[in-house]
């Protein structure tokens, strides 16, 4: 049938075109909501190890109908890993799909050849093993698969995971007890058809695969039973194409205390908050006792954006609700002041331009076997990215986290001026980054830089850069592994 068609496990770069219809389950609202479980590791010579082996499943969005799915050490997504700053860690990746997977730690400061991106792919049955030692504030990173020309496939079917890191400057106050007070939520949309399987169907927007049924930590129509005063939210979309805007049914304020790469030097208040695919925020909501209220993703403004694609589609969605015991554990006050992040030196700065268009990142799509831009190892660069599209994409370098500048030379909201590793760009925006390129020099595997709206990234919207001892380098590389 046409949908075993679709998700069988082949490595075809356009997913078959002859998509079920969408179907759309009814959900009640009344599941719990799982928390992903902390990863175990051992320490190996002061190394702290982690496993994860991506493999196929099965998962039941709608209940009685299991969906073909796969997962990290289970059916569906994976475990949250969790290390300190100043930590070694080592991750010990055993590809038990059929397909080449890769394993990139999206956010993450580390050597490109440990990145995870499209060179370095593990084939079936084989292992990888990056190691690092993590550098940088605490966060809610994650990871997910990288292979060339199958990012969608694989990522869509639920290869998904967090990767938070501590560290010993984070305030006391915020929530930290994780799945009591403090949890992940991996939101998706997800595209069904009448067997409750995943479908693919690209047709009729720019965005890719959209889905109408929303997904909260795998679950469709979940609550959180909340049991203290506030809670806090690791939100991340992990939609291939679809944007959120994130508020509550009810429009109560709340606080937004982490953008992609860790925390605020402040929270913010507000009462929305957009994160186009791949991006993260951290909340704090306040409860009371024995209410209830719905997470909610609200249509936007559309502005000048064509409806059809929109934020994919534009529409509202119930995401999840809370629902609060009849007497709540005291949580403690926010604190007034968290991170302190320091404005980088950007006045000798190397400034680089990368224009969107179409598939193409500087009127070209990837190549493997070419370096685009060479950068000094440790220096600070700004770049500027435009999107002259009339539909949106973003933005996303490996290997460091940003700071935005200005969009369309307007300082960006208070909740969006910290650590950042991927940013929206609607139709005409012009976005400036700075950052300090990573620590580590390889002339000979680059770091990528794309368009995280996955189908784009699947058709070549990526770039890739070296960073060496000195900002020279080679112009071509012959990497070996999977063939644009
Ligand atoms: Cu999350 Cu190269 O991506
Ligand atoms: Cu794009």
């Amino acid at each position: 049938t046409a949908a075993a068609t679709v998700l069988a496990p082949t490595l075809a770069s356009t997913l078959s075109s002859c998509a079920a219809p969408e179907d759309v389950p009814q959900v009640g609202f009344g599941t719990p909501l799982p928390v992903p479980p902390l990863a175990e590791s051992r320490l190996d010579g002061g190394v702290r190890v982690f496993s994860l082996a991506p493999q196929a499943g099965k998962h039941e969005f709608v209940p009685g109908k299991p969906a073909d799915s796969m997962g990290y050490n289970g059916s569906y997504l994976g475990p949250t890993l969790r290390a300190a700053r100043g930590e070694r860690v080592r991750i010990d990746i055993r590809n038990q799909l059929g397909d080449p997977t890769t394993v990139h730690f999206h956010g993450m400061r580390l050597p490109a050849a440990d990145d995870g991106g499209p060179h370095l792919a593990i084939e079936p049955g084989a292992t990888g093993s990056p190691a690092w030692t993590i550098d940088q504030p605490a966060a809610t990173l994650w990871y997910h698969p990288h292979p060339h020309g199958s990012t969608e496939k694989q990522l869509s079917l639920g290869l998904v995971g967090l990767f938070v890191i501590d560290d010993d400057q984070s305030p006391g106050g915020l929530p930290h007890a994780y799945g009591v007070d403090d949890f992940p939520l991996i939101v998706q949309d997800r595209r069904l058809d009448a067997n409750g399987q995943l479908t693919f169907d690209s047709s009729g927007n720019s965005l890719g695969t959209l889905g109408s049924s929303i997904a909260a930590n795998g679950v469709l129509g979940a609550t959180l039973a909340v049991t203290t005063q506030r809670v806090r939210l690791r939100l991340l979309n992990a939609s291939g194409g679809r944007w959120f805007n994130f508020g509550f049914a009810d429009g109560r304020t709340f606080h937004v205390v982490a953008s992609d790469g860790g925390l605020l030097a402040a929270p913010v208040p507000v009462t929305r908050v957009q994160l186009s695919p791949a991006e993260r925020a951290e909340i704090v909501v306040s409860m009371a006792p024995g209410e209830s209220v719905m997470l909610r993703s609200f249509a936007p403004e559309l502005g000048s954006v064509n409806p059809a694609d929109a934020f994919g589609g534009g529409r509202d969605f119930d995401v999840v609700r809370l629902d609060a015991a009849a007497t709540l554990a005291p949580s403690p006050a926010l604190p007034a002041a968290f991170a302190v992040i320091p404005a980088l030196e950007v006045s000798g700065a190397h400034i680089r331009s990368f224009t969107l268009n179409g598939r193409n990142i500087n009127n070209h799509t990837v190549d493997m076997n070419r370096v685009d831009e060479i950068v000094k190892k440790g220096s600070t660069e700004v770049w500027l990215v435009d999107n002259t599209n009339a539909y949106q994409h973003n933005f996303h370098v490996h290997g460091v986290q940003f700071q935005l500048l200005d969009v369309n030379g307007t300082p960006p909201p208070a909740h969006v001026r910290g650590w950042k590793d991927t940013i929206p760009l609607l139709p005409g925006d012009r976005s400036r980054i700075a950052m300090r390129m990573p620590a580590y020099a390889d002339a000979k595997v680059p770091y990528m830089y794309h368009c995280h709206v996955v189908t784009h990234e699947d058709q070549g919207m990526m770039g890739q850069y070296l960073v060496t001892e000195d900002g020279t380098g080679p112009s071509s590389l012959s990497m070996e592994g999977m063939q644009h």
